[in-house]
């Protein structure tokens, strides 16, 4: 009884929070947006004129966050922090592998342009125990994308996490199969995961990196985005101040659709109420990930995001 009115109320307070956030992008706001000169029609933007000095110092606004033929070659300092990150037993020719890459997937990939009129909502869904419970599905799936990552699934999740994943965010030992219409986006910690999307594809004659990774993936190839270096250089250094070893995915695609999107909301990020850090998708309770990420340092800055309303946070219940 107790647990039925308590589902009963978890409902109520989601399906309220949808109304108000579906309130709140709608077209009276819209005029109220432009008056205050903002950069997007949304309630909230994530990039103002008027922005702090907190922020400006750490938002490159013209960084390409995708990896296109044009923009491809890498200078010194990003080519040798990137080949640092990952012990790869065999180092490939780049510029060869970029030449490859191109003729399989689309070479000039966009996100989306941010244009005054619009106000396009992004869902940044992590893979926290958090989640578990929440009924966000509902308020996850209204928003135009719905960025996951890694292994995080939806079927049999559907309540509490959604059904729509317009981008998944994967690396080639984290890597799982997309559906049709879904972006798969590769965050390549070396030349190695750029040739592992290649064979995934084609050959499928990589096995393993560092450790077996699977040497083929559903999903289609029109709509395959790989994450440039120099950006993922750019969300270490001037936003996690080299804290950790690299950021994290979740860490990648919260500043990846700070600069793709015009309002963020955050979530399946941070502990679960009774302070363990999980997957919602395994019963497995442990703290691995943390030294690699800077994880303490990646929570602050979000938390400062979220302080500086670039970013809104649901934290699960
Ligand atoms: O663990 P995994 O890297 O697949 O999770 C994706 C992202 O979700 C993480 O990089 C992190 O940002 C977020 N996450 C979290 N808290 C958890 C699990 C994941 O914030 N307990």
């Amino acid at each position: 009884m107790i647990r039925r009115r308590r589902v009963i109320f978890m409902s109520l307070a989601v399906a309220f929070a949808t109304f108000l956030y579906t309130c709140g992008n709608n077209n009276f706001i819209y005029f109220e947006s432009l008056q205050r000169n903002k950069q997007c029609a949304c309630s909230f933007c994530t990039s103002n004129e008027d922005d702090d000095p907190w922020f400006t110092q750490r938002y490159k606004q013209f960084i390409e966050p995708l990896l296109t033929r044009s923009n491809s070659a890498l200078s010194k300092e990003v080519y040798s922090w990137w080949q640092s990150l990952q012990f790869a037993s065999h180092r490939a020719n780049y510029t060869a592998v970029i030449e490859k890459l191109f003729k399989i997937f689309p070479d000039n990939p966009q996100v989306m342009d941010t244009e005054p009129d619009l106000c396009r909502t992004c869902a940044v869904v992590g893979n926290s125990g958090n989640l578990l419970g929440s009924h966000y599905g509902k308020l996850i799936d209204i928003h135009d994308f719905v960025f996951r990552m890694n292994k995080g699934p939806t079927k049999g999740f559907e309540t509490d996490v959604g059904t729509k994943t317009t981008h998944r965010v994967i690396y080639p030992e984290s890597a799982v199969d997309v559906d049709n219409s879904t972006h798969l986006v590769l965050a390549p910690f070396k030349t190695l995961d750029l040739q592992w999307l290649i064979s995934a594809f084609t050959t499928k004659d990589i096995k393993r990196t560092y450790k077996n990774v699977r040497t083929t993936i559903q999903a289609n190839k029109n709509k395959v985005m790989v994450l440039h270096p120099a950006f993922m250089k750019y969300v270490y250094e001037s936003w996690l101040q080299k804290h950790g070893r690299y950021p994290s995915t979740g860490f990648l695609v919260l500043v990846l659709a700070l600069h793709v999107c015009d309002e963020v909301n955050v979530f399946g990020f941070g502990a679960d109420k009774n302070g363990n850090w999980h997957h919602y998708f395994e019963k497995v309770r442990n703290n691995a990930g943390a030294q690699e990420h800077g994880r303490n340092f990646e929570n602050e800055i979000t938390v400062q995001l979220l302080t500086k309303m670039k970013i809104q946070i649901f934290r699960g219940w």
